[in-house]
C-alpha cells in the first residue's frame, strides 16, 4: 500500500489479508423462492433494515409466535454486557415445544422420529413425548429436584436425550448436557462446576456395532462429585450394569412410581434453561449459559426463517445433543414450531458409508443439516455410496461448525441436493444460541464458502483492532455490535470471565474468536480462528482459504495449515493432508499440490512443507486441533505438551508424529 506523509497511521497490523476469490453465485430455484417464506433479497433486506431500525418492536413482534403465560413489560434492557430480554414475561420451554401442539392436527404427529444404529426405529408423536417428559419430570420431583436446581445429562443419542432436556426445562432445572462421548474426568469436571446433585445417563449406547457402557464413566466420575445423590439410568443396551443401591434407580422403574400429570412451571424469562460447556483452546471450559425466552426465540425463529420448517416436513440433524447445534437444532427449534425430528443415533459409516443415505431414503428426509468435516468424508469415502439412494425428497440442505471450502460446498449441492436445495451455511457459536449469519434459502443468492448475511437484529461488522470497521475484502475481527436475544448471559459462576472473553477486545462489542471480510455484496467470509492465523513475511493468511485451496487439489480429501517459526519469514506454512480413497503419496505429490496453491492463491500462500496424514485430529465435534498440528510442526522430536483430553482419536496424533520429516 503507498504511504504518504499525510496519511494516519498504517492500517492495524491485525488485518487478515485476502487471497481466495470464490466467483460463482447461485440462486435458489424459483421454484424455492416462491413457497419459502422470504423469497425475494429484497423482501430480506427491508426486513433486516427493520429489525435494526426499531429492535424492540420487531422482537416484540416474533415473540408472539411463543406462548406465554404471562405478556413481558419491556423487550430488551441493556446494561452492558448483561442483557435481558422479554423482561416481566412467564412463560415454559418445554410448554412451548409439546403442551401448545396437543390442541390441534399436531397432537398425534411424529415429534421425534428414533433409528437406533442397529436398526431399530422408534415414533413419538408429540401427545407421547409430552407423556414421557411429564414422567420423567415427576421422577425428578421425586428425587429432591426443585426450580433453579442443576441436571447433568449424560446421554447417548436416544429419545431419552430430548426427553430430559424438556422434562428439566418443565421444572425449571437448567441442564447442563455432557457429550457421552467424553471421559469420566470431562463429566466430573463439569457436574461439580455446576454444582449438580443428580444426573441422568444410560446403561451404554451403540456405535459402530458395538454396545459400549455410558454409565460405567458415570461411576468412576462419581468418585469425585460429593454432591450427587441420585443417577437416573435408563435402559438402552440392557448390558450388565453394577447399581448402587439407594444412588442408581433405573428410569423405567422409577416411572412406574409416578403420574403422568406435571403442569409445567410458570417462569421467567430469564429464568435459565441449560448451561452448556465449550472447551476452547486454552483453560477450563466455560459453562456457557442460556435463559429461556431470548434463547427460545432466537430457535424457534432461525428454525422457521433459515430451514423453512413446515409440520409435514422430516427434518434431519445430524448434531449430538452435546453440542449446541444438538440443543437448538435437534430439539428446541424443531419441537417449538410443531416438526419432526429424525435422530439417528450412530455412526455415518455403519454398518457401511452409506448410512446417512440410507436414513434420508427410508424416512424421506426433506431438510438435511450436518458439518463440512462429515461432509469431506462422504467425498473421501467416494460417490458409489450414493448411488443405490433416492434423495429426492430433500429440499434444504444445511452446514455448520466450520467454515464450508467450496469444493465441499459444490459436491454437496451437486450429489446431495441434486443442484435444487438451497444450502444454508449457517454461522454462529454456543455462545450465540442461534443462526447469526446464513443465506435465506429462497432469497439470497448463495455463494459457496461464505455464511452470506446477517439474520434479523444481527448487527454484525469486520473491524480492525481499534474497533473501526474495514473496507471490503480486508479481514479482520468479526464483531457483533448490539445485544440479541439468545445471546449467552454470562459464563455460569464467572461473570468477570465474560466480560474478559467477550466484551473485552474491543469495549462495548460482542468478539468470540472469528477473523472474516466481507465482500463487496456484503456477503460475510469466515477466515477462521484468529488464534490461527498465519503470519508469512508480513501478510496475515487465514486458515480457511488456504485450506479451502488445499481441499480443491483433485488428490485431497482434506488439509489443516498450521504456520512453523521460520527465521526468514516469521512463519513458514505446513500443511497437513489426507488423500482421497486410492491415491498414493508421492513426492511428485507434493510438488503437485504446493502448485495448486501458488495457482489459487499465490505464491505466499504455498506450503513449505506437506505433509500426508492417514487422518487429522480433530475434537469430537469434528473440529481440527490446529494448536496441536502447530506442536507437532514444530517440534523437531514430535512431543507434544498440549492438552488432548478432547482429541477424538489419540492414533491419529501417534501416527502424524511417525510420519515427521
Ligand atoms: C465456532 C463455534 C455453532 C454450532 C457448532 C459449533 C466455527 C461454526 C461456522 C460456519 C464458519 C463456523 C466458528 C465459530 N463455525 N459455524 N458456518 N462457517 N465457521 O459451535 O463449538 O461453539 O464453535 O465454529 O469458528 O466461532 P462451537
Amino acid at each position: 500500500m503507498p504511504m504518504t506523509t499525510s496519511s494516519p497511521a498504517p492500517a492495524a497490523t491485525t488485518n487478515i489479508d485476502s487471497m481466495l476469490k470464490e466467483k460463482r453465485v447461485f440462486k435458489p430455484t424459483a421454484k424455492f423462492s416462491k413457497e419459502a417464506r422470504i423469497g425475494t433479497l429484497k423482501k430480506y433486506k427491508k426486513m433486516h433494515r427493520a429489525s435494526l431500525r426499531n429492535p424492540d418492536k420487531f422482537w416484540g413482534k416474533l415473540a408472539e409466535d411463543l406462548s406465554w403465560f404471562k405478556p413481558w413489560k419491556k423487550v430488551c434492557v441493556w446494561k452492558p454486557p448483561f442483557a435481558e430480554w422479554f423482561v416481566g414475561g412467564k412463560l415454559n420451554a418445554s410448554y412451548n415445544c409439546l403442551d401448545r401442539h396437543l390442541t390441534g392436527p399436531l397432537r398425534n404427529k411424529a415429534a421425534i422420529i428414533w433409528e437406533g444404529e442397529p436398526g431399530e426405529v422408534v415414533t413419538l408423536t408429540y401427545l407421547q413425548l409430552h407423556r414421557e417428559v411429564c414422567l420423567l419430570a415427576n421422577v425428578l420431583k421425586k428425587h429432591g429436584v426443585k426450580s433453579g436446581d442443576r441436571v447433568m445429562i449424560y446421554l447417548p443419542m436416544i429419545p431419552e436425550a430430548v426427553t430430559a432436556m424438556l422434562a428439566c426445562a418443565r421444572i425449571g432445572a437448567p441442564h447442563s448436557v455432557v457429550f457421552s462421548g467424553f471421559s469420566a474426568e470431562a463429566l466430573k469436571e463439569r457436574t461439580n462446576d455446576c454444582g449438580a446433585k443428580i444426573i441422568i445417563t444410560s446403561d451404554g449406547g451403540y456405535r459402530r456395532g458395538s454396545a459400549l457402557a455410558v454409565k460405567a464413566n458415570v461411576d468412576k466420575a462419581l468418585d469425585g462429585c460429593p454432591k450427587v445423590k441420585s443417577v437416573l439410568v435408563v435402559q438402552r443396551t440392557k448390558m450388565e450394569t453394577p447399581m448402587t443401591p439407594g444412588r442408581d434407580f433405573w428410569l423405567h422403574e422409577e416411572a412406574q412410581t409416578v403420574n403422568a400429570v406435571c403442569e409445567p412451571a410458570v417462569l421467567d424469562s430469564e429464568h435459565p434453561l441449560f448451561i452448556l460447556y465449550t472447551s476452547g483452546s486454552t483453560g477450563k471450559p466455560k459453562g456457557i449459559l442460556h435463559t429461556t425466552a431470548g434463547y427460545l426465540l432466537g430457535c424457534h425463529t432461525t428454525t422457521k426463517y433459515y430451514f423453512d420448517l413446515r409440520p409435514e416436513d422430516v427434518y434431519f440433524c445430524t448434531a449430538d445433543v452435546g453440542w449446541i447445534t444438538g440443543h437448538s437444532y435437534v430439539a428446541y427449534g424443531v419441537l417449538s414450531n410443531g416438526g419432526t425430528s429424525l435422530i439417528y443415533e450412530g455412526a455415518p459409516n455403519f454398518p457401511e458409508p452409506d448410512r446417512f443415505w440410507r436414513l434420508i431414503d427410508k424416512h424421506k428426509v426433506n431438510i438435511f443439516y450436518t458439518a463440512p468435516t462429515a461432509i469431506r468424508s462422504f467425498i473421501k469415502w467416494g460417490d458409489d455410496w450414493l448411488a443405490p439412494h433416492d434423495l429426492s425428497s430433500l429440499r434444504l440442505l444445511g452446514s455448520v461448525g466450520e467454515p464450508i471450502n467450496p469444493e465441499a460446498w459444490i459436491w454437496f449441492y451437486e450429489k446431495i441436493g441434486g443442484k435444487r436445495c438451497p444450502i444454508v451455511d449457517t454461522w454462529w457459536q454456543t455462545e450465540t444460541g442461534a443462526h447469526m449469519i446464513a443465506p435465506m434459502p429462497g432469497a439470497t443468492p448463495m455463494k459457496p464458502g461464505s455464511a452470506t448475511l446477517p439474520f434479523f437484529g444481527v448487527d454484525a461488522a469486520v473491524v480492525d483492532d481499534r474497533g473501526r470497521e474495514v473496507g471490503p475484502n480486508v479481514g479482520g475481527k468479526l464483531v457483533i455490535k448490539r445485544p440479541w436475544p439468545s445471546m449467552l448471559r454470562s459464563i455460569y459462576g464467572d461473570a468477570t470471565r465474560y466480560r474478559k472473553t467477550y466484551w473485552s477486545e474491543i469495549p462495548g462489542v460482542y468478539f468470540a474468536g472469528d477473523g472474516a471480510r466481507r465482500d463487496k455484496d456484503g456477503y460475510f467470509w469466515i477466515q477462521g480462528r484468529i488464534d490461527d492465523v498465519l503470519n508469512v513475511a508480513g501478510h496475515r493468511l487465514g486458515t480457511s482459504e488456504v485450506e479451502s485451496a488445499l481441499a480443491s487439489h483433485p488428490d485431497i480429501a482434506e488439509a489443516a495449515v498450521v504456520g512453523r517459526p521460520d527465521e526468514m519469514k516469521g512463519q513458514a506454512v505446513v500443511a497437513f493432508v489426507t488423500l482421497k480413497n486410492g491415491v498414493t503419496a508421492s513426492p511428485a505429490l507434493k510438488e503437485s499440490i504446493r502448485a495448486h496453491v501458488g495457482k489459487e492463491i499465490g505464491p505466499i500462500a504455498k506450503p513449505d512443507d506437506v505433509r500426508f496424514a492417514e487422518g487429522l485430529p480433530k475434537t469430537r465435534s469434528g473440529k481440527i486441533m490446529r494448536r496441536l498440528l502447530k506442536e507437532v510442526a514444530a517440534s523437531p522430536n514430535g512431543i507434544i505438551h498440549g492438552d488432548t483430553t478432547t482429541l477424538e482419536d489419540l492414533n491419529v496424533l501417534a501416527k502424524l508424529k511417525e510420519t515427521g520429516e
